[in-house]
């Protein structure tokens, strides 16, 4: 895994938001995986930005998002489509038709469902470049700790710990779901290439178990060192519990070297 160091939470944006949009400018039709969650809101307003005033093209991308709530329609203002819509959607030229993002408010052929949307993603050739970000407890996607690491689009029991973790966006006295649909981890390590994301002290822990402890459901982010070509950014304070920094940094200088094609 390449680990890329940076100080702060802009440094972090800026190198993500720089990846993607050279992905984008080498393939036009590039399939984009996406994810939610704070720690990709200035990644999407770099790429807004970039749109904007560099005329970044996403008329020809093709997006799938890794998950959403169960049982809450896509205008419910904690729904992963709303976050989307309002962060980046309705800010850029993706074509509605080339958006997908797991339907919460399927009723029943639950497993149907899921296998429709991994045929999608099939169908579009597989997804290319796959954004992340991390959870408390290490999960991506909502594969919570004892997923299966071969698992596949489901339906998912959120942790007691992500529920704490979330219940804070849903308005008080409403209940927040309980299960997601969330792209599996066998799903998700069949991208060409993952970019993992990780800011601030919270995620500290889950940083170093991701890439430094044993592959384990414990943490599912971990089954990201079976795959080859995985590049997790963090700031500082998510780096603060990894033994390897200083090899990280040597690893990334030699790259820019000898490989600089895998800092694209
Ligand atoms: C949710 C999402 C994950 C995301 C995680 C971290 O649980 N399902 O995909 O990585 O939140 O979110 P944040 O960046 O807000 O810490």
């Amino acid at each position: 895994m390449l680990v890329i160091l940076k100080r702060d939470r802009e440094g972090l944006n800026r190198e993500a938001a720089r990846i993607i949009a050279s992905a984008v400018r080498r393939k036009p039709s590039l399939t984009l995986g996406l994810a939610t969650g704070a720690t990709t809101l200035g990644v999407y307003a770099e790429l807004v930005r970039m749109h904007r005033e560099d005329g970044l093209d996403f008329s020809r991308v093709i997006t799938f998002n890794l998950d959403e709530y169960f049982g809450i329609p896509p205008d419910h203002p904690q729904s992963f489509h709303h976050f989307m819509h309002e962060n980046f959607f309705r800010h850029v030229n993706v074509k509605p038709a080339n958006i997908h993002i797991p339907d919460g408010t399927v009723r029943e052929n639950y497993e149907e469902y899921c296998a429709s949307y991994e045929a999608s993603i099939r169908a579009a050739g597989g997804v290319e470049l796959q954004i992340l970000g991390i959870g408390r407890n290490g999960h991506i996607g909502f594969n919570e700790p004892a997923s299966s690491l071969g698992s596949r689009t489901r339906l998912k029991a959120l942790s007691q710990e992500t529920l704490d973790d979330n219940r804070r966006f849903f308005a008080p006295g409403e209940e927040m779901p309980r299960c997601a649909i969330t792209v599996g981890i066998g799903t998700i390590l069949e991208a060409r290439r993952i970019v993992l994301l990780a800011a601030g002290p919270s995620k500290a822990k889950a940083v170093a178990r991701a890439i430094e402890g044993p592959v384990t459901a414990s943490v599912t982010a971990s089954a990201l060192q079976l795959h080859p070509d995985v590049t997790c950014i963090v700031n500082e304070d998510a780096a603060a519990e990894l033994a390897q920094k200083d090899y990280c940094r040597r690893v990334l200088n030699l790259t820019a070297q000898f490989t600089p094609n895998r800092l694209w």
